[in-house]
């Protein structure tokens, strides 16, 4: 089956390899069909994609590939259909074929609240006549964002951001999922939201409090939260399937005197300990990471404006 998902482009490296990951993580097989502007074409093994679409945070929308061909084709097509409810045909600046297909399909047209959104679009010299299976929540994610969690503090990335650094971290319903410098919890929250039991430690315990508060008003139930120095974690805990992180800069995050650099090699030595072999650490960090820091092999880094006036890296190493 091919499927077509429109990308935000304002992420694009990241957008597409998030894709590639969240269906990994759902054991999705798929091919690239082609990957052009915000759309991505994929050739996918299971219908079934709308779980899996849901998981994505770098994603507008995703669609079911009806028909490929001529316009001649694609209207030849639309007289086949037959919708049982409303339906809306929406074709990208082409109000006059909206209309003509529109015309076409047999069902009731509703363009305020259709049952069914038919995608029309061309690419190359092809017509691809589509079925919209999802649309990102934005309103979720908005109401996510660190202004609107009941407790706030102004260092932590965006959900969108940091769903998509679970996906790249290929997380599946039941992992457990460990964020050593976990703030506000803002990384626990979209683990939590994708079907992970979360683990979170900070330094400090007035934050873990504040991350309690948001992981709890978001609906994430199963978490477990510490407190204290990242270097004592592998004491604490057994080992995880997935760390994602986003340590401090000693900028707007204290690392508490410490500099970057010896608190990152500490963080490292812990993070070997705890993770398993073959899994993945997602970490953002302030400049270009290195290929391999202990057993820690680099396999993607995107560069992205996280933070105001603040560009990182998003690291994606693999556990050897
Ligand atoms: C950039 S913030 C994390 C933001 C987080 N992703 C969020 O959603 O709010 C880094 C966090 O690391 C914590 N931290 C600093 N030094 C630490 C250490 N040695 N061990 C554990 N946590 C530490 C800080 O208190 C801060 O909350």
């Amino acid at each position: 089956m091919q499927i077509v998902i429109e990308k935000n482009l304002a992420y694009n490296t990241l957008a597409l390899s998030e894709i590639a990951h969240a269906l990994n993580a759902e054991g999705i097989k798929f091919d690239v069909i082609w990957d052009e502007g915000r759309r991505v074409c994929l050739d996918v093994s299971r219908a079934d994609i709308v779980h899996t679409a849901s998981r994505l945070g770098l994603a507008r929308r995703c669609f079911a590939v009806l028909k490929i061909g001529t316009l001649e084709e694609v209207l030849g097509f639309a007289d086949s259909i037959r919708v049982d409810g409303t339906f809306c045909v929406r074709a990208e600046h082409n109000p006059e074929l909206e209309k003509t297909l529109g015309a076409k399909i047999n069902g009731i047209v509703s363009l305020e609240n259709p049952g069914v959104l038919f995608f029309v679009f061309s690419h190359g010299s092809n017509f691809y006549f589509c079925k919209k299976l999802w649309e990102i929540d934005n309103r979720a994610y908005f109401l996510r964002e660190v202004k609107n969690r009941p407790f706030f503090m102004p260092v932590s990335i965006h959900p969108k951001i940091a769903r998509a650094m679970v996906n790249l971290a290929e997380v599946r319903a039941g992992d457990c999922v460990l964020d050593p410098f976990c703030g506000t919890g803002g990384i626990l929250i979209e683990a939590g939201l994708v079907g992970a039991n979360v683990i979170g430690n900070d330094i400090r315990k007035d934050i873990i409090a504040g991350a309690r508060k948001n992981l709890l008003a978001y609906g994430v139930q199963k978490f477990e939260l510490t407190c204290g120095d990242v270097g004592v974690l592998s004491q604490k805990l057994k080992c995880v399937d997935a760390i994602i992180t986003d340590p401090p800069y000693g900028r707007s995050a204290t690392t508490m005197g410490e500099s970057c650099d010896t608190l990152l090699q500490r963080a490292f030595k812990v993070f070997s300990e705890l993770l398993s072999t073959n899994k993945h650490l997602v970490i953002v960090l302030p400049g270009q990471p290195v290929e391999q820091i202990s057993n820690f092999q680099l396999i993607e880094v995107h560069q992205v404006y996280v933070h105001k006036s603040l560009t990182r890296y998003i690291c994606l190493y693999r556990k050897e």
